[in-house]
């Protein structure tokens, strides 16, 4: 394949994919070829480095970042603090109960500390906090052990701790359904309460894991210009394109009919147009994964279902998708502003 998707997007955005450490042997060579960027799907989570208090495990995020230097890749840090995959003994006291707040925040900043020194140099940005922010509800922060334990102080805690390890590293707030109206207000006034506290943030993480039918344009737009409006970088983090409606229940296909396969082309030229529009704000563009024949909506979130969400199909061959939105940064460059076939 002569054309790749990191050159025809040059100076607009890198390019990522998220990997692990089986899609970075199976997938390898197609990774290298056509991304400049990669985030560790899993490998750099809290539960995979730090099991135990006292032990660390980073063979896995080393053979990784191994991968990236190899292959003059950037790599995204992914995840500092979330509520999920996260072990239970940062929040337990050892004795059947609830750690002590300042406990565990000796602990988030000594794990930050040891995984941020760990990769400095090699990791350039950082989702720091990962989903803190409900998606609905009367509280605009999801209820958390994070929270429960350390109070809401936990968020802007962690960006200092982050600083504090790597003041050169670039510092990232992380959400989905970032640009459902509701949830970007709640997103956006978390990240402004930040901004104004002086804490050390540099960008928002919009992971962008959409579908055929949702979001609207129009969401994603104002989402982008919400966030920009504080002044803050802007990375697309995970992106992917499910061929499912989110409610859609489905089992019965093997392959994507042509009708999905179309649309789903019209929605990624649609979604980099976009990006394309908001290039000034927009610095990075990752998707969740390589190709389709790995991709964590396999069997997710409804069981024996496949699904085929990224640019390279399940034999790392572009996709019409690929095509589309390569042609659409061609056509960028030469500033006719409009790209491949019409909308
Ligand atoms: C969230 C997380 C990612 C990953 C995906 C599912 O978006 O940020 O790390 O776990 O869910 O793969």
């Amino acid at each position: 394949m002569n054309q790749t998707l990191r050159e025809a997007y040059r100076g607009f955005f890198d390019i990522g994919a998220a990997v692990n450490a089986r899609t970075i042997r199976s997938a390898g060579e197609l990774i290298a070829a056509q991304y400049n960027s990669i985030t560790a799907e899993n490998e750099m989570k809290p539960e995979r480095v730090h099991p135990e208090e006292e032990r660390y495990t980073f063979e896995e995020a080393d053979a990784i970042v191994a991968f990236a230097r190899a292959n003059g890749l950037r790599m995204r840090g992914h995840t500092l603090v979330w509520h999920n995959q996260t072990p239970d003994w940062f929040f337990e006291d050892g004795r059947g109960g609830k750690a002590a707040k300042e406990a565990a925040l000796a602990r988030l900043r000594s794990h930050i500390r040891t995984v941020v020194k760990r990769f400095a140099g090699d990791v350039y940005c950082w989702d720091v906090v990962n989903e803190a922010v409900d998606d609905a509800g009367q509280d605009a922060l999801r209820a958390t052990k994070w929270l429960d334990v350390v109070g809401p102080s936990y968020i802007a805690k962690a960006f200092e701790f982050a600083h504090e390890a790597d003041p050169k590293a670039l510092l990232f707030y992380n959400d989905y359904n970032e640009s459902h109206p509701a949830k970007r207000e709640r997103i956006y006034a978390l990240v402004k309460s930040l901004v104004e506290a002086g804490t050390p943030i540099h960008g928002v993480g919009l992971q962008a894991h959409w579908n055929l039918y949702d979001p609207p344009l129009d969401d994603i737009r104002r989402a982008i210009e919400r966030y920009a409006s504080l002044g803050l970088r802007l990375h697309i983090t995970e992106m992917d394109v499910s061929m499912f409606a989110f409610d859609d229940r489905r089992t019965d296909l093997a392959e994507p009919t042509d009708d999905m396969l179309a649309l789903q082309e019209e929605r990624y030229e649609s979604f980099f147009r976009v990006f394309l529009e908001y290039r000034e704000a927009i610095d990075s563009v990752t998707f969740w994964g390589a190709a389709d024949d790995y991709t964590w909506l396999h069997d997710f979130p409804v069981r024996g279902r496949t699904n085929w969400p990224l640019l390279f199909d399940a034999r790392h061959r572009p996709k019409r998708s690929f095509e589309r939105v390569a042609a659409l940064a061609e056509a960028a460059k030469r500033g006719s502003g409009a790209g491949g076939a019409s909308r």
